[in-house]
């Protein structure tokens, strides 16, 4: 089902017209009265028949270590395609780590060593990346590094970094972007002393929560395009448009974006408060309220939300304010229902860490992505003006420096992101003004409206070696839009 021949097919029989309306990122409301090029697009009919918050949104599974000696936990993760229901009543065929669907979460310490035995009983070859994760180039699981069907590959992750809400994911080239819509991804929650300590709402109040967008055919099966607008089922946690029972207190929900292209802006349909604390690198210096989060592809969010507020009986949904597609299609992510009252000991403290200082910076660099956008038969996304070439080095770092990368979408009307390996970098401006307090922590990937430019500050000081830096728009990566790095 998953072929080299459906990704290249994607490549090259990508419509100009599907790259124009990447210009989808219009608000909805703006949407429903453009009428001709945002209507609604055909495809999820099989999904369209099952109407908004009828499936309970489930929990993650939380992966369990084959053993906890030695000072090291050691998982076994095993690549394999099953069945499971995302639609109700329908068998989908997906791609899993482990059979669920989405991936599950593994729980993580600062300082204890994971290692991850991954056996690929697919039929492609694979390779799995911590996405945010500080590790050396063997162990990053870069494009190239694949693993054969059949075969077993051993991920080592000294987790020598602070606390994040890091996450796990195929990258073998060109089909990591299929790989990951079809289901190859899942959470790795690191968590350190410092936020053990904090009186944040844990156990069952703490909801790992995994949103993406889909496409389905007639008969509920994932459709892969590469390039497709046409994603407009909103799964939470592998189900469409669920709903998710809470008590009347405070819950803590750690936000994945893992679509391949899609960007969502969240907000309670309410407008109620949000408290933000962290994003990819871990909690913030300083929980902020706001009534709307944005999450572009990879991208995570650390959020609670305080039910309390809410007379038991309240249903209040979250809503998703960008398209592509029509409110009806993409606008409802999630439903809470409060049903209960509970016991609520948990407090967000005024302040939640300390980020590291900036050390001066030596090195100044400009990165620009770009992709054909003219509506040309065979378009192609560039790092630099280049596609990717694994055997390039593209910019060599000074091992121990630090850096400002200023990085510029130079599209009129397709977004883009930036994702660097290896370090989570600080982004200091976008469009030349200081970033909000939602960006104001540690970052692994920064969102890119077209036109857009943010100066990062990186440093380079844990491993040495190649690793690469691209668009997390994944089909844009498996396009071309990516580059590589050499610390050395
Ligand atoms: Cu999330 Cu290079 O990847
Ligand atoms: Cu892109």
């Amino acid at each position: 089902m998953v072929t080299r021949r459906s990704v290249l097919g994607g490549v090259l029989g990508a419509s100009g017209a599907g790259l124009l309306t990447a210009g989808g990122l219009v608000p909805l409301l703006q949407a429903r009265t453009a009428g001709g090029d945002l209507a609604p697009v055909a495809g999820s009919r099989a999904a369209a028949a099952a109407p908004a918050f009828s499936v309970r949104m489930p929990r993650l599974p939380q992966l369990a270590p084959v053993s906890t000696l030695g000072g090291q936990d050691t998982y076994l993760v095993t690549a394999k395609e099953v069945d499971r229901e995302i639609i109700p009543g329908v068998r989908t065929r997906v791609l899993t780590y482990d059979g669920h669907f989405p991936g599950p979460v593994l729980r993580a310490r600062s300082g204890r060593k994971v290692v991850i035995r991954h056996r690929n009983s697919l039929t492609m070859p694979l390779s799995c990346h911590l996405h945010g994760g500080s590790v050396t180039p063997e162990n990053d699981g870069g494009p190239m590094d694949t693993f054969a069907p059949g075969k077993e590959r051993t991920y080592t992750y000294p987790n020598q970094q602070p606390g994040a809400s890091l996450w796990f994911h195929d990258h073998s080239h060109h089909m990591e972007s299929e790989h990951v819509y079809r289901g190859l991804s899942g959470s790795y929650l690191l968590s350190d002393a410092t936020e053990r300590a904090l009186p944040l709402p844990d156990g069952e109040y703490e909801v790992p929560v995994a949103l993406r967008d889909a496409r389905f055919d007639g008969a509920g099966q994932l459709v892969y395009e590469m390039d497709d607008m046409g994603r407009t089922t909103i799964l939470a946690n592998g189900r469409p448009s669920p709903y998710f029972e809470v008590a009347a207190r405070k819950y803590r929900f750690r936000l994945l974006n893992s679509s391949n292209m899609r960007f969502f802006q969240l907000r309670l349909a309410d407008g109620g408060q949000i408290v933000q604390i962290g994003t990819d690198g871990g909690l913030l210096e300083r929980p902020f309220v706001t009534d709307t989060v944005g999450l572009s592809p990879a991208e995570r969010a650390d959020v609670i939300i305080d039910f309390s507020r809410y007379p038991v009986g309240t249903k209040i949904v979250l809503e998703n304010t960008l398209g592509p597609g029509t409110p009806d299609q993409v606008g409802n992510v999630l439903r809470f229902d409060v049903v209960r009252k509970a016991a609520d000991p948990s407090r967000i403290p005024d302040v939640l860490r300390r980020l590291p200082s900036l050390p001066k910076a030596t090195v100044q660099r400009s990165i620009v992505l770009s992709m054909d956008e003219d509506g040309r038969q065979d378009p192609r996304a560039y790092l630099d003006g280049k596609v990717w070439d694994a055997g390039r080095v593209d910019q060599s770092v000074a091992f121990g420096s630090s850096e400002i990368w200023t990085v510029t979408n130079a599209n009129k009307i397709i977004p883009h992101n930036f994702h660097l390996h290896l370090v989570q970098f600080r982004v200091l401006e976008r469009n030349g003004t200081p970033v909000g307090p939602a960006e104001a922590g540690l970052k692994d990937t920064v969102r890119l409206f077209p036109g857009e430019s943010v100066k990062l500050h990186a440093t380079f000081d844990s491993y040495r070696g190649t690793y690469v830096y691209h668009c997390h728009l994944l089909d844009h990566s498996a396009m071309g839009m990516m580059a590589n790095f050499r610390v050395r």
